[in-house]
């Protein structure tokens, strides 16, 4: 379980993220809208600890979330810099060193051998086992994204935080790896953050929905407030793609211009 309390981030004076709070059980995909700029990948950062809140509380199973990145903690980024002279098994192993791990890179003899079948074994069950050998410049868009979720992989986090994964894809791709991720989520029992501007995509792949907009505004000064949780929605576990509630909460909301006031429980399961 993870319990966010009354949580605030400013930057300098600014003010980004406000009164956020949120309860998100294990095992939860938890998809996250909201207009560009107010908050989602500051939010994001705090979670993985790359960034501190400026007040209120992370807790996960009871106990403050560590400050800094844990291998408990995975991140995908919507565009993923590669090493351009490693391969793609040289990368992922690379990736799981970088960490500190003495598992893959720095291991030797029957450790080294294992780790590779570690990686190897990765790579097939992310659909990059024949791809092993080419380098970044001979990869699609959407193998190179796969091989950024091998990476956030390669320390079996228990929370997965993606922000905009998917993004920079064409539509067929991505539909390729929507499949791919509920594949991995249901088999490594994580709790995953994916931050997505396509609402269509939050409601197909989560278990949960929430918006983050601003709801206090102040004309003389846009700046004066943050944003917080407007929407919490529970959705049907694995549902797929549902179209037209997609459409209706479009029709009736309007997301991109903050107009949302009151945090809204819906519960559709
Ligand atoms: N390191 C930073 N220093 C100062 N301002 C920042 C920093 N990171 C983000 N911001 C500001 O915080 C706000 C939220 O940014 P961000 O979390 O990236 O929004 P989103 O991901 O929802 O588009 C933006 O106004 C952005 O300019
Ligand atoms: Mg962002």
């Amino acid at each position: 379980m993870i319990s966010i309390r009354n949580l605030f981030k400013n930057y300098h004076d600014v003010p980004v993220l406000e009164r956020v709070n949120l309860d998100v059980e294990r095992g939860t995909f938890c998809t996250i809208v909201g207009a560009s700029g107010c908050g989602k990948s500051t939010f994001l950062r705090i979670v993985l600890g790359q960034e501190r809140a400026s007040r209120g509380d992370i807790l996960i199973d009871g106990k403050a979330l560590p400050e800094e990145p844990t291998p408990e903690r995975g991140i995908v980024f919507q565009r993923y810099s590669v090493f351009p002279h490693l391969t793609v098994h040289q990368n992922l192993m690379l990736a799981a060193d970088f960490d500190g791990s003495p598992l893959f890179a720095r291991a030797f003899g029957a450790e080294r051998k294992a780790a590779r079948e570690k990686a190897d074994g990765l790579l097939d069950r992310i659909g990059l086992g024949q791809a092993r050998d080419r380098y970044p410049s001979q990869l699609s868009g959407g193998m190179q994204q796969r091989l950024a979720i091998a990476q956030s992989l390669t320390k079996n986090p228990q929370i997965l935080l993606l922000d905009e994964p998917f993004g920079a894809l064409d539509p067929g791709v991505r539909v390729d790896m929507h499949g791919l991720l509920i594949d991995l989520w249901k088999q490594h029992d994580m709790t995953i953050f994916m931050v997505t501007h396509d609402i269509a995509e939050a409601f197909k792949l989560g278990t949960r929905l929430i918006v983050f907009d601003k709801v206090r505004h102040d004309p003389d000064f846009p700046n004066a407030y943050g944003a917080t949780i407007t929407y919490d929605l529970k959705l049907k576990n694995g549902s797929t793609g549902d179209a037209a509630r997609t459409a209706e909460f479009l029709a009736t909301e309007n997301l991109t211009t903050g107009r949302a006031s009151n945090v809204h429980q819906t519960n559709s399961a």
